[in-house]
Parts: C-alpha cells; structure tokens; sequence
C-alpha cells in the first residue's frame, strides 16, 4: 500500500510532467497534512513548481488540482488557498486503506532496519531500594525500548547497578555496627529495604557526630569530613578495592538481599533486561581508560596522586576521574562501560535513561570519550527526564521520606481495587479474574499518567487522577478495549461473521469513519516520529485520542442495531482494527488490555 503523500507525489510529477512538460524529481515535492482550518486531507505546496509551470501560485494549483480530478478516481476534491493545494481523497481511496489496515499482519510495526540499539534504564545504586523517580526511569526505558523495536530496529534492554562505593560501604558499616545479625528472613524485611534502612541509620549516625564535633567547636565543613564513621565508610571502600575478603563477603551478602528485592519489584512492574551489568565488574576497564588518558597526555595527575580531566577549554570544569587513593568515582567505570558495550555489540546507538540532574555528568562522559579517540562517543544520547512528585511534596531520598516504589505499586492496586467496587464495573468475575483486572488497571493507571508527559518536562503524579475511567488515562483506554471486545463477543454469539474480505469499495462509508480510519492510518508515522524523538508520550497521546474517537463513533452509531448487513460486518470490522492499534499501542507502553471489565 502507498502512503498517501506518496500517492500525492507520485500523481502530481506526472502531472507535471503532462501539464509543462517538465521532470520533477519526486523529492522535490511537498506534502503535509492539511492544516485544520482548510478543507482536505492533504496539502501539496505549489511554490517550488512555479519555476516549471512559469504561472502564478493560484493558476499552477488549479491545472494541477483540474488535471488530478480528470485522471484520478481516488482524488475527489480540491482547493487552492494562496500557494497551497488542498486535495480530498475519495472514500474509495479510503475504502482501500481501510482494507489495507484489516488485512495487515502487525500493523503499524516496521520493516526490520538491521539497526542495533542498547537501552540502559533503571540503574540503581545498591544502597537503597527503588523510588518513585526509578518508576518515571523504568517506565521510560521500557517504552523507549518497545517504541524503537516497532520501528524496527534492535534493541538491548541492558541494567547497570552500582553495586560498588561509598554509598554501598555506608549501609555495610550501619549494618555491622546496629544489625545485630539482622537478615530479610530474621526480620521479614525485603532485601533492598532492609539495606535501605541502614543507609538511613549510617546518615543518623554521622548526622549525630557531625552535630556533636560542631558543639565541640569545631567547624561544620571540617566535621563532615571528620566525622568517624565518614571515615570508617572511606576505609572499607578501600579495603573493598584491595579485595580484603571481609568486606568482599559482607558486601556480596547485603547486595546479594538487595538483588532478590529488586527482582520483585522489577517483576512487578513487569519489565525486564537483556542484560545486567555490574559496576564492580566494569570499573576496571575505567581504570584502564584513565591510564590511557594519562598515556595520551589529556588527562594528568596531581602531587597527591589524582587524576583529572581539564575541559575548562570546552567551557566545562576539571573533572576528577581517579581519587589520590587511587579508587575509582561514578564516571571512571562509565568510561570502562561504555567502552566495553561498543566493542562487544557494534551499537548503531548508545541510549542512557538516567535523570535530569546527570545531563552534566552525560555531556562529560560524551566529550571524555571524544577525547579519548572513540568515534562512537556521538551515538550516544542521554534521555534525561524530569523529576516526579506527588502531590505532598518532593522525595527526599536521604531524609527517609521517600515515595517508595514497592508501597506505590500496592497503592496503585487498592486505588484500582476501590474505584472499580464503587463503580461495579466487574460483570460477574469470579475473584481471580478480579485480582488480575485490580493489578492490570493500577499498573495501567500508573504507567500511562507517567508516560503521557514529555519525558523532559517536571510532573506530578496524582494516583486518583490516574484511574480516571473517563480522563486521559490509562483505564479509560482500558476500558474502551473492554467495551469493543464486548461488541465483538456479542456479534460472535449473533453468529455474525466478519473479516478483512468485509471492506469493500462498495460500502458507503460516513465521515465519522472516514475519520478514523485517517486516524489509524497514522499510527505508522506516529510510531516512525516517537521513535525519532525517543517519545513514548506521542503513542500514548495518539492511543487516547483514538479511544476518545471511537467512543464518540459509537455514541452516535450503535455498531451492532446496523440492519444492512454489509454495512454491519464493515463496522465490525472497523472497531476491530481500533482494538487492535491499541492493544499495540499500549503494548509499546507496557500497558496491557482487558478483555473485559
Ligand atoms: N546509579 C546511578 C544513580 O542512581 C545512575 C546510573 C546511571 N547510569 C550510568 N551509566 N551512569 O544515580
């Protein structure tokens, strides 16, 4: 099937051609879709053919409006409006497209590109467990992930936990000195947020000697560099990266809890990795980079044995990438990462989902491997995003207060719970099929509200909003999927058959389903231009305004009361390709559909 600016192009350089005797090459021609306050479907811009026609915008527009109308039985209208042509097409030319929809295998999915993309998102530091702002992360690299495959290309969904440093040795020491042997079976206690705790017990320990130095007399900025278990913190990350078994031990056990505790929310959530990678594993090849540097003459050392960057001529800073105690900081096993996944998967793209507060941290990264000789260091894209709050107020991740994700996902279900009993929404379910649907809606509710804003943009996450069945939400599109099928179903225990072979140019399609099989026939090119933004918000908002279009649709023409049967069958048909485009959709957004609710 031919796009329909391509059929456009394709007609109007014969056009051309017959009309002025001219070859336009095809490329040369515009096309958009027409602006809403004019009639047509589609604009053919006049002003590059001037030159050819030697005519005025006005007269060049109609010979080729006339000459489309006489030769083109698709072509059912047009217009001039200055420079512009505006052209309709004919409900048989829609009548085709339609069918081209019904038949289509996976609609709206991409020819394979033979691109490779890695995705790193979620990547967690082993210290605590994930919050609210790790939710927006995994939501995001999980329909940037899906987006990028329906346009075809390659994607590894890969996982960087950083399960060394200082943080890490922070829980450890807490644990050690307060745990009294505590375990997640001793104490029934999740993984991650048992480690969490001692994070947050460290920070009352060190907040409490900070305090009692200052009262002693001694300045706030020397007593948190002083303060004894800062100290002792520093000491076990060296004692860590000279492979002192204690510590070794102690560390793989804490993190091995927090693992197991990640599985489950991860699980949840329902996403998953290709691939995890270990920054305990990777910061090495750092190392190695940095001795690279130093080789290269780009990076150099001070007297007490640190090792820096200097961008200040790039308008950045100096950047440290090795402490004078010769372990390693956040960017040193990026450097080492990176390298290693472009040497190991020749990557067409490099995409990092990590928040807003690192585009600095990005632009450093990208220009060090600049420097450094990799060429690739330009397809690598940070997808910053903003961050999320709840209506209370901000997370503060170190305070303790933080929106916890695990607490937000159960939330999500009693919300999801309640809302549907008030509602009653539950056509006889027996409590299996209820529980399902709860979790199927709070997870909906959840990912959709996030994903519907622009990744970039600050937002607010408002749980009852969310579960909106009438907003823009997740459960109303839920349910309008719900309410197809159930026309669907009704139709089936009709007998009444129906199938692509359904459509054809005879049935007289109305304007309101000429609408919305324009609609859907964008759903390729929305696909095509989230992906080019890295927008999962573009599918989301374009799923919404489908469902907004059927249930209008259905308002005013109650499918299955149609007597013609033709007519009938076509219209099934036609709420069939609906379901479908969203099931996909939402599927891009991890978002799953009820048959019923
Ligand atoms: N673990 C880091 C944090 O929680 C984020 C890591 C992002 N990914 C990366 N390759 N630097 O802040």
């Amino acid at each position: 099937m031919i796009k329909p600016e391509n059929f456009i192009t394709d007609r109007a350089s014969v056009a051309i051609n017959a009309l002025y005797g001219a070859d336009m090459d095809k490329s040369a021609l515009q096309v958009q879709v027409t602006r809403k306050e004019f009639e047509g479907d589609y604009t053919l811009v006049v002003f590059p053919l001037l030159k050819v026609s030697k005519s005025t915008p006005e007269n060049t527009g109609k010979a080729i409006g006339e000459w489309l109308m006489a030769n083109c039985p698709e072509i059912s209208a047009y217009n001039v409006v200055k420079g512009f042509l505006n052209i309709s097409f004919s409900t048989v030319y829609w009548n085709g497209i339609f069918s081209w929809i019904a038949s289509a295998e996976d609609f709206g999915q991409h020819e394979p590109t033979g691109k490779t993309i890695m995705v790193e998102f979620s990547s967690p530091n082993t210290n605590k467990p994930l919050h609210l702002g790790h939710i927006r992360n995994n939501l995001l690299g999980w329909s940037v992930s899906k987006l990028l495959e329906a346009n075809g290309h390659k994607v590894l969904k890969v996982n960087l936990v950083n399960d060394r440093g200082i943080h890490i040795c922070k829980s450890m020491l807490a644990w050690l000195k307060k745990g009294n042997g505590e375990t997640p079976e001793s104490s029934g206690k999740k993984g991650d947020h048992l480690v969490g705790d001692y994070y947050v017990a460290f920070n009352d320990m060190y907040k409490a000697e900070v305090d009692e130095l200052v009262a002693g007399g001694m300045s706030k900025e020397e007593a948190e560099k002083n303060a004894p278990s800062l100290k002792e913190a520093q000491e076990m990350l060296y004692r860590w990266e000279h492979g002192d078994k204690e510590v070794v031990d102690l560390w793989k056990k804490m993190n091995g809890w927090v693992y197991e505790g990640f599985d489950k929310t991860y699980s949840d959530l329902g996403i998953s990795f290709d691939r995890t990678y270990y920054e305990s594993q990777t910061y090495l090849f750092g190392k190695a980079l940095v001795q690279k540097g130093l080789d290269m003459g780009i990076f150099e050392r001070e007297t007490d044995g640190s090792v820096w960057c200097d961008l200040t001529a790039d308008g950045l800073d100096r950047k440290l990438l090795l402490r004078g105690d010769g372990t390693s900081v956040y960017i040193t096993q990026d450097l080492g990462t990176a390298e290693q996944r472009f040497e190991e998967y020749s990557l067409d793209e490099h995409i990092y989902v990590v928040g807003n507060e690192q585009n600095y941290h990005f632009q450093v990264l990208k220009l060090i491997l600049k420097k450094l000789g990799f060429a690739w260091a330009d397809s690598i894209y940070h997808l910053s995003y903003g961050m999320v709050e709840l209506p209370q107020g901000k997370m503060k991740s170190r305070e303790g207060t933080v929106v916890d994700a695990d607490d937000l996902i159960e939330k999500m279900y009693n919300t999801a719970k309640e809302t549907s009993l008030e509602l009653g929404k539950l056509e006889n379910m027996d409590e299996k099929e209820q529980d399902e649907l709860f979790r199927m809606i709070g997870l909906g509710a959840l990912k959709y509200f996030i994903i519907k804003v622009d990744p970039k943009k600050t937002m607010l996450f408002d749980p009852k909003e969310s579960i909106d069945f009438n907003g823009n939400t997740g459960p109303f599109i839920q349910y309008t999927h719900a309410r197809i099928k159930s026309i669907l179903r009704k139709a089936a225990a009709s007998g009444i058959g129906y199938g692509p072979e359904s459509v054809n140019p005879e049935v007289a399609l109305s304007p309101k389903e000429v609408r919305i099989i324009k609609i859907l026939n964008q759903f390729p090119d929305k696909i095509a231009e989230g992906g080019e933004a890295h927008s999962p918000a573009i599918i989301a908002n374009y799923a919404y305004d489908l469902a907004k279009e059927f249930n209008q649709y259905y308002h005013d023409t109650p499918v299955l009361k149609e007597e013609d049967r033709a007519l009938l069958c076509c219209r099934l048909v036609l709420v069939d390709c609906i379901a479908k485009v969203l099931v996909k959709a939402m599927s891009i957004l991890g978002i799953s559909l009820p048959e019923r609710m």
